[in-house]
């Protein structure tokens, strides 16, 4: 993004300096031009924000935006505003997710797990991995979900740790958060609703042993399963970015079944519904892209925290993680 406003500012520049010496006129025009490429700068800005709002959950359609911005603004500011236009008009989210859903009878949960076990899987472990197979909005992605990660594992490791306690990580991925909690001495079992990305974090854990990492009394366990199969009691219960694949109606209980796994603590993480994150999430929906094969739901804090209420917990700590292209909000619920 830096790239592209560096590029546009380039051109003003040097327009501006070629026409020091000329009459009037040519200011004004030079000045018409400044304000164009400005506002194609803000709606770029604006449209790459708002795929942001994706980001928690596989929606980084960032990436299509963000190529289809360079070509636009390389071409011109004029054709990046006609350029950007036609993407819009060409855009049919609805469509395009009617025809997704339509590979999979309707049967949201089972798109989800096709998205991760196929496209989704390739994309993610990517993001979540360390390798540099990443652009520039991936590579933010992947700091804001390590920061969201940190405050969970921060927050833990000042609460006393988790040695010694149960954990199940519900929507595990590739094990971003279980592998820490397990090699902290956690006994953890991990699931996800995809079998690649479970086991991917297996491979994970295995590897970080081999490479001298501790292994815990009890080794972690990663499973294929969606999180309404997951049963038994844990002391802790964690399940970060994935509530963005639950519409409002099925939020409550999921968050009533994940708490009813908990014993004691409730770490979950949301995108949060806001004015300003839903402008900017219906814009990014506008725009085609691979990465779109599930739909997005963002979540008022409000409805989470009535969710938890109602299930018998207590939010006691609070955190948001917002970068450029990356924005979770992250609570912890005790046993009221
Ligand atoms: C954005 S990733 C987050 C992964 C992990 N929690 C983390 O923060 O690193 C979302 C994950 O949720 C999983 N998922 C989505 N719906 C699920 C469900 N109903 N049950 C279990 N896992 C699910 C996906 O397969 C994917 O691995």
């Amino acid at each position: 993004m830096q790239a592209l406003a560096n590029k546009t500012n380039g051109r003003v520049k040097a327009f501006s300096s070629a026409n020091r010496a000329a009459p009037r006129m040519r200011a004004v025009q030079c000045r018409a031009q400044q304000q164009q490429s400005s506002n194609v700068q803000q709606v770029a800005a604006a449209v790459l924000a708002a795929a942001a709002v994706c980001a928690p959950a596989a929606h980084a359609a960032t990436e299509v935006l963000q190529s289809g911005m360079d070509m636009g603004l390389a071409a011109g500011s004029g054709a990046a505003v006609v350029g950007l236009g036609a993407l819009l008009v060409a855009a049919d989210p609805q469509k395009r997710r009617e025809q997704q859903m339509a590979s999979t009878d309707g049967d949201e949960l089972e798109a989800v797990k096709t998205y991760f076990n196929t496209e989704g899987f390739n994309r993610w472990q990517k993001i979540y991995g360390e390798t540099d197979e990443v652009n520039k909005v991936q590579l933010d992605i992947r700091q804001g979900h390590a920061q969201t990660v940190e405050k969970v594992l921060g927050w833990l490791d000042a609460e006393g740790g988790l040695a010694g306690t149960s954990v199940a990580d519900a929507g595990c991925g590739t094990g971003s958060l279980a592998i820490p909690l397990a090699l902290r001495g956690a006994a953890v079992s991990a699931s996800d609703i995809s079998a690649a990305m479970a086991g991917e974090a297996q491979k994970r854990y295995e590897a970080a042993v081999a490479a001298g990492a501790a292994a815990p009394a009890t080794p972690p366990k990663f499973e294929a399963m969606d999180l309404e199969s997951v049963t038994g009691k844990y002391h802790t219960v964690t399940c970060l970015d994935v509530m963005i694949h639950y519409p409002q109606d099925k939020a409550d209980a999921m968050i009533g079944h994940l708490a009813s796994l908990a014993e004691q603590r409730l770490i979950i993480s949301f995108a949060p519904k806001t004015p300003y994150y839903s402008v900017l999430k219906r814009i990014g929906e506008l725009f085609p892209g691979p990465s779109k094969a599930t739909r997005a739901y963002l979540h008022a804090e409000a409805d989470v925290e009535a969710s938890l209420q109602a299930a018998g917990f207590k939010v006691v700590k609070r955190e948001m993680t917002a970068t450029k292209f990356y924005f979770s909000r992250l609570l912890e619920a005790v046993r009221a």
